[in-house]
């Protein structure tokens, strides 16, 4: 059994507590599957107001759904499409705090109401994103993105092996 002491009061101070809990589940483990699976079940315990938590796998230019925690979801999601689908041809994070005015998202859940997904990059390669929803409108600000950031760039090195990215 794992055990964390994550009692943080404020989000920078929260997201350095949860690092630190990714980094030493991940450390000596290079199964790819293990360390998403972890990582999602740290955000969903310990993130307050979340309906998913997860991550899409890039899988020959199209995302493949991966471990989460949550509801069932969508499976596949080409390039370009919805939130996940724009972060992955973008590579760029999506903060969408209405995700009913983004054009093309996608409703696996219909009680989110705004996400925040951050693509995974190693090595110049895309490995897939992370995607967190909420049932609460905007409810990511700049420290959310700043502190999945970071837990995204310790993590991609220790997914990256075992994802193929053609
Ligand atoms: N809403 C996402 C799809 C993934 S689910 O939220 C888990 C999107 O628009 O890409």
């Amino acid at each position: 059994m794992y055990q964390f002491d994550i009692a943080a009061t404020d989000k920078p101070a929260l997201y350095h507590d949860i690092e630190q809990a990714l980094g030493a589940l991940t450390a000596d483990e290079p199964d790819a599957i293990a360390n998403m699976a972890n990582a999602a079940a740290l955000l969903w315990e310990y993130l307050p107001d979340l309906n998913w938590a997860g991550f899409y796998r890039n899988v020959g230019d199209e995302l493949v759904l991966g471990p989460f925690q949550g509801k069932a979801a969508c499976i596949r999601i080409p390039f370009g499409k919805g939130v996940c689908g724009t972060a992955a041809q973008t590579r760029a994070t999506q903060r969408i705090e209405d995700v009913h005015a983004f054009p093309g998202h996608i409703a696996c859940d219909a009680a989110s109401a705004s996400e925040l997904v951050v693509p995974i990059v190693h090595e110049g390669r895309l490995i897939g994103v992370l995607d967190l929803d909420s049932p609460s409108p905007a409810r990511f600000d700049t420290e959310d993105q700043t502190g999945c950031e970071r837990l995204v760039a310790l993590l991609a090195p220790r997914i990256a092996a075992a994802i193929t990215a053609p």
